[in-house]
């Protein structure tokens, strides 16, 4: 199955009662040929009533953040969340929506191959690189999985609310950058 077929079969998704309250279903947006994909946790209002993820304030700050490591959302990255419809009133996806929605994730990984996987916050992180993940201690951390890179920034909107955690976020890009330049520089070609 290709990315667009999959996307098709994801917009009638009915395997969790986030389907009941959704404008749109928040597939992903980018190339499915990139080696690096980032995951945020899942759609906000904006997001739903767009249909694309990262699209309010923190995404035009996600978007200045990838810009300054030469990224760019419909270039060189695919970028999506762990749940694709939004919770109501913003709250944290529930395990068992996660766990509902998690098959999609599944395939999208499978047709990018990613050799990086950047994991937008903390409820990504704990889906992705371990339960137990402490965002605080272990931000710009590289873990390796089976040969892929598993990374975690701080999210955009966590940034928004305390600009105390920007410098630290500063680093973390530059090193992402640098393992980009390692282990998948073809991310930098025909830019
Ligand atoms: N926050 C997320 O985690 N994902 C989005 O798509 C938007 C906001």
């Amino acid at each position: 199955m290709d990315m667009e077929n999959l996307r098709l079969s994801c917009l009638s998704c009915k395997n969790c009662p986030l389907h009941e309250t959704r404008t749109n279903v928040v597939f992903g947006v980018g190339n499915p040929s990139s080696s690096v994909m980032l995951i945020g946790e899942g759609p906000g209002a904006n997001e739903d009533l767009q249909g694309e993820p990262f699209v309010g304030r923190a995404g035009l700050l996600l978007d200045d953040m990838l810009k300054i490591i030469d990224l760019d959302r419909h270039k060189n990255v695919y970028i999506t969340n762990i749940v694709k419809c939004r919770p109501p009133k913003n709250r944290d996806p529930l395990n068992t929506e996660q766990d509902a929605c998690m098959g999609w994730l599944r395939q999208q990984y499978l047709i990018i191959k990613p050799k990086i996987v950047v994991c937008l916050g903390r409820i990504a992180a704990m889906a992705l690189i371990k339960p137990s993940f402490k965002i605080t201690a272990e931000h710009g951390q590289v873990f390796d999985k089976d040969g892929v890179k598993f990374f975690a920034i701080y999210h955009p909107a966590a940034l928004l609310r305390d600009q105390s955690k920007m410098p630290d976020t500063f680093v973390d890009l530059k090193n992402l950058q640098t393992l980009i330049r390692e282990v998948a520089p073809e991310t930098y070609e025909n830019m």
